[in-house]
């Protein structure tokens, strides 16, 4: 492997030990990521550059990876990508790669990674051509609009936001997506590899649809085109009276 002078120049810059940068720096070869243009990139101590080594999964200033593996970070809140950071670091979500590069960074860093992708205003690619069939479609629809009172479970918007964009502080959106990634997160609530603070309220309507459903709501969200404004709401939608509702944990402590 590289040696130091050989390492990534962002590698080098985002963490301080040089056991560390060279973990990362075989994660990412092993990924078959490591990046002509990191290595040549001209030197500036900047939040952009430090992050190319996220950029490198996550797409040019994390738009996403091209195969609906690696997920968009641009523009998410930012205490939703804040407290993802801290999942992986803490065992709540598994994806070692991204375990081992955010286990030596400090929370301050990581928040001030989060709010930098957050704020990034990129345009989104149009979505995929929708491939199930009317009825799955049908169905997907109307559990994200309307949910389904005999299973006790609320409509994705309630939560996520009437325009499916996310709701500020801590709800991520649902649209520009790639339907393997929903498929996977919503399967891993479902498995307990992907956990949040109690109370979870997506374990809970995960746990209340077949996999028939959650299979139904991907391909139906997948094939959504986000609209004008893509930001995330400022408020969730008023519930109906007597609607079903169910209560999140609030996120991990946006600090320092
Ligand atoms: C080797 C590839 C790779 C690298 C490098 C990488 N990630 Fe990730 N990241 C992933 C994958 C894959 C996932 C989705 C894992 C899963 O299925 O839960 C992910 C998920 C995430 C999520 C959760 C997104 C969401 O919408 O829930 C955040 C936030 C994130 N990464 C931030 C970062 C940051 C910040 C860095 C740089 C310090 C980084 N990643 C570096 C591969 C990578
Ligand atoms: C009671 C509120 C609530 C309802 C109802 C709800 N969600 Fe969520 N959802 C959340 C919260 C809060 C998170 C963030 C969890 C975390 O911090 O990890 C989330 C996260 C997600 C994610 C992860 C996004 C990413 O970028 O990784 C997906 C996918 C998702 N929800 C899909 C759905 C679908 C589909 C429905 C409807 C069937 C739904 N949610 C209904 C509150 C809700």
């Amino acid at each position: 492997m590289a040696d130091d002078a050989g390492m990534p120049l962002t590698l080098s810059t985002l963490f301080s030990q040089p056991q560390l940068r060279q973990l990362a720096a075989l994660a990412l070869a092993a990924a078959g990521l490591a990046s002509a243009a990191m290595a040549a990139a001209p030197f500036e101590d900047s939040i952009a550059q430090r992050t190319l080594a996220c950029t490198a999964c996550h797409g040019a200033q994390g738009r996403a990876g091209p195969d609906g593996y690696y997920p968009r970070l641009a523009g998410k809140p930012a205490a939703y990508l804040y407290s993802q950071l801290l999942n992986f670091r803490d065992g709540r979500r598994h994806y070692g790669l991204m375990t081992q590069l955010v286990e030596p960074l400090s929370d301050a860093y990581l928040m001030e990674i989060a709010r930098y992708f957050s704020a990034l205003d990129l345009p989104y690619p149009p979505p995929a051509a929708a491939t199930a069939s009317a009825s799955a479609l049908q169905r997907g629809r109307q559990l994200v609009l309307q949910g389904d009172a005999d299973r006790r479970v609320p409509a994705c918007v309630s939560c996520h936001g009437q325009a499916m964009t996310g709701v500020l502080p801590a709800v991520p959106g649902l649209l520009g997506l790639p339907r393997d990634y929903l498929n996977a997160q919503l399967g891993a609530w479902k498995t307990g590899q992907r956990r949040a603070h109690a109370p979870d309220c997506m374990k809970q309507v995960v746990d209340r649809l077949s996999l028939d459903d959650l299979n139904a709501v991907a391909g139906w969200l997948a094939a959504q085109p986000l609209p004008a404004s893509s930001q995330p709401a400022a408020a969730g939608p008023v519930p109906a009276p007597g609607a079903i509702t169910l209560s999140c944990a609030g996120v991990a402590k946006v600090g320092p």
